[in-house]
Order: structure tokens, then C-alpha cells, then sequence
């Protein structure tokens, strides 16, 4: 409501953005190869990127979900991406701040923010997010995004 985005996208992107959670990775990954989904270097690496993936797959196989702003931002609700649309970005930001998350780091001040920006939001949540990995290959999606907001962050800090 506070970013005029259609609720009902909303609601059916956070209901189903972890739909492909209840699978254990190697069933994910055998889904994968057996529906020709592609799997990058770093959804092999790092095993929990692909229910996201699979996750927007089985948004539209099974739940009949045809609109290609839910399914992307099921698909990137855990990694982001670089110039997200609105839906995406709260998808992403919904997952980091809900009411169940207590352990990462300034969750008081992004809650807040994302109210106030979202693509504030998004630059802290991936800054800490790339803070607790510590170490992520350069092609990273989750760093390709956080290059993309940081950018954007600079930027509005320098006026
Ligand atoms: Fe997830």
C-alpha cells in the first residue's frame, strides 16, 4: 500500500515465494536438470539460491501463476538483482524483515527504512547481506545487485 503496488501481486508473491522450500536441494537440483531449468555456477555452489529459482517454476506450473513480475520476484526474492521493479524489491525486502527474523544485524533501521525508501532498504539489506556471506564469487547476483544500489545510495548521499 505505501509503494501503490497491486496488493494482489503482493499477496500472491509473498504467499508463494517459497513454494519450492519444501523440497529437500537434491530434489530441487534433479527437478532442475529433468524440467531444463538452468542452473548457474552459483546456484551450484550455493545450494539454498535454487528453491527461488525452482520456486518461480513451480508458481506458474502448479499455481497457475502467469504474471512475469510475481514469478521474477519469486525467482529473485533471495539473491535480488540489479533495477527491480517495486514488487520485487518488497518480495526481497518482506523475506529480510518479517516479524519472524531476529538475528541479522540493524533489522530496526531497515524495517523503518523500508517504509520510507525502498532502494535505501535494499542497499543496507544487501550490504549486511554480503557482509555475513563474507566471501562471494565476483559474478554474484547478490553483488551485481548490491553494486547497482550502492550506486544508487552514493548518489544520494553526495547531493
Ligand atoms: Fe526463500
Amino acid at each position: 500500500m505505501r509503494y501503490e503496488v497491486d496488493l494482489h501481486k503482493a499477496e500472491l508473491g509473498g504467499l508463494l515465494h517459497d513454494c519450492a522450500r519444501q523440497f529437500e536441494y537434491e530434489e530441487i537440483y534433479r527437478k532442475c536438470l529433468h524440467y531444463g531449468i538452468e542452473i548457474t555456477r552459483e546456484e551450484a555452489d550455493n545450494k539454498v539460491l535454487l528453491h527461488a529459482k525452482f520456486g518461480s517454476f513451480l508458481a506458474n506450473k502448479n499455481y497457475g501463476i502467469d504474471d512475469e513480475e510475481i514469478l521474477t520476484a519469486i525467482q529473485f526474492h533471495t539473491t535480488g538483482r540489479p533495477a527491480m521493479s517495486d514488487l520485487e524489491k518488497i518480495v526481497y525486502l518482506a523475506d529480510y524483515i518479517e516479524p519472524g527474523r531476529d538475528r541479522a544485524p540493524n533489522l530496526k533501521q531497515i524495517r523503518k527504512m523500508a517504509f520510507i525508501d525502498l532502494d535505501e532498504a535494499i542497499y543496507m539489506t544487501m550490504r549486511d547481506t554480503l557482509d555475513y556471506l563474507k566471501h562471494v564469487d565476483d559474478k554474484s547476483e547478490t553483488l551485481k545487485a548490491y553494486e547497482y544500489y550502492k550506486k544508487l545510495h552514493d548518489e544520494k548521499m553526495s547531493k
